[in-house]
């Protein structure tokens, strides 16, 4: 996941502390958005978005359209539009706002996948007990669900579904600024490495018509990506290629993208992961692009911090600043070709030494 944002006077997000509160007590408002998520968690579980997706309703409305106990709806309700998420009228009707608005199922641009994976039990446990991982270093997910993240996910297929899905949505203003800016159009052919089911992949190909990819991801996520391709009219420019990316990655291309996966595993995994591209590129001169948070320097806000925490104790992987990087990627054989800001989802290009 990644999102940037900071208070106007550019110092972090202090919308977060309770202002109304003597300074020792204000970080309370942290607790507040415990009550906030798992009240929107509970209307977006319950589609309350889709009830309101052809106009405002009286809660009775939305009470029979989702199934829900009334009081309870209208008492949740009441604390969502507290939050600013959705909007109750003087005439005691519930409305949609911009921000809602992504909440509706497959609604155009919208995050709620991306919104249920984010609060689902698997990724809200761990946070039990980070105090375990500060301890022994260790993912809090193992200590909750018994297994790594990507094992477990294995093991339960509703819950890589889940994840998945959210993939498709994973998509922020950060990257379009990428897809703007950077000239993918130079490569001829591009892998996407753990490039989940194909997205991003085919918004590379639908941009630059010359060019042709190959997807490369565990086999049970690859399964559905010939529905992306096949809708996008891009099928015969694919190549889906079932992957462990720790065994070996498919060799022929002239860019190595690999996004928002790298973070997911710490130095030495994402060493070999890089050294699986690395064997792929050979003595050829094809890059390696990878797309990730680049964290700012000591004491500046970036949401790649916190986003860090959910590395570490979910993942058990890390963000990393633009050193950390260098020496991974130095130490599977690349060298840096460029020179991103940190702050935000960069790119990085390496080439091979
Ligand atoms: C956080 S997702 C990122 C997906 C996509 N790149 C994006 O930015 O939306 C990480 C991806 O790594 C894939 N992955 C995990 N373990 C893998 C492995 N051993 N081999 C290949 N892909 C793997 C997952 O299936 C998932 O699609």
């Amino acid at each position: 996941m990644n999102s940037q944002g900071s208070t106007p006077d550019g110092r972090g997000m202090a919308g977060w502390f309770d202002p109304g509160l003597p300074p020792r007590q204000q970080v309370l408002g942290f607790v507040y958005a415990k009550w906030a998520i798992g009240a929107l968690r509970a209307v977006v579980e319950v589609k309350v978005p889709d009830a309101l997706a052809d106009g405002p309703r009286t809660v009775a409305e939305i009470s029979a359209a989702t199934g829900t106990n009334a009081d309870a709806l209208y008492r949740v309700l009441r604390a969502v539009a507290a939050a600013g998420v959705l909007q109750e009228r003087a005439d005691g009707r519930f409305a949609l706002t911009p921000v809602s608005e992504g909440l509706v199922s497959d609604a155009e641009g919208g995050i709620r996948d991306m919104f249920l994976f984010a609060s689902d039990p698997m990724l809200w446990r761990p946070y039990e007990n980070v105090a375990h991982t500060l301890r022994t270093g260790e993912a809090a997910f193992v200590r909750a669900f018994g297994a790594p993240f990507y094992e477990y996910t294995k093991a339960h297929p509703d819950k890589a579904a889940v994840l998945d899905r959210a993939m498709l949505q994973n998509r922020y203003p950060g990257m379009d600024r990428i897809f703007d800016e950077f000239d993918f159009g130079r490569f001829g052919r591009i892998a996407d490495v753990g490039g989940g089911r194909g997205h991003f992949l085919a918004e590379l190909l639908r941009r630059h018509p010359g060019t042709t990819g190959v997807l490369a991801d565990q086999e049970h996520t690859v399964a559905e990506a010939k529905e992306i391709f096949d809708g996008s009219g891009l099928a015969d420019r694919v190549t889906v290629v079932p992957t462990d990316f720790f065994v070996e990655v498919p060799s022929g291309c002239d860019a190595y993208f690999i996004k928002n996966t790298l973070h997911n595993w710490d130095n030495d995994k994402a060493v070999l992961i890089l050294r699986s591209i690395r064997r792929a590129i050979g003595d050829t001169d094809a890059r390696l692009l990878i797309v990730e948070n680049l964290l700012r320097g000591p004491g500046e806000w970036d949401i790649g911090k916190l986003i860090d925490v959910e590395s570490l104790a979910v993942l058990g992987g890390r963000e990393r600043g633009r050193e950390e990087w260098n020496r991974m990627a130095e130490e599977a054989g690349f060298a840096p070709a460029n020179d991103p800001v940190p702050g935000d989802v960069a790119l990085l290009e390496y080439q091979p030494v």
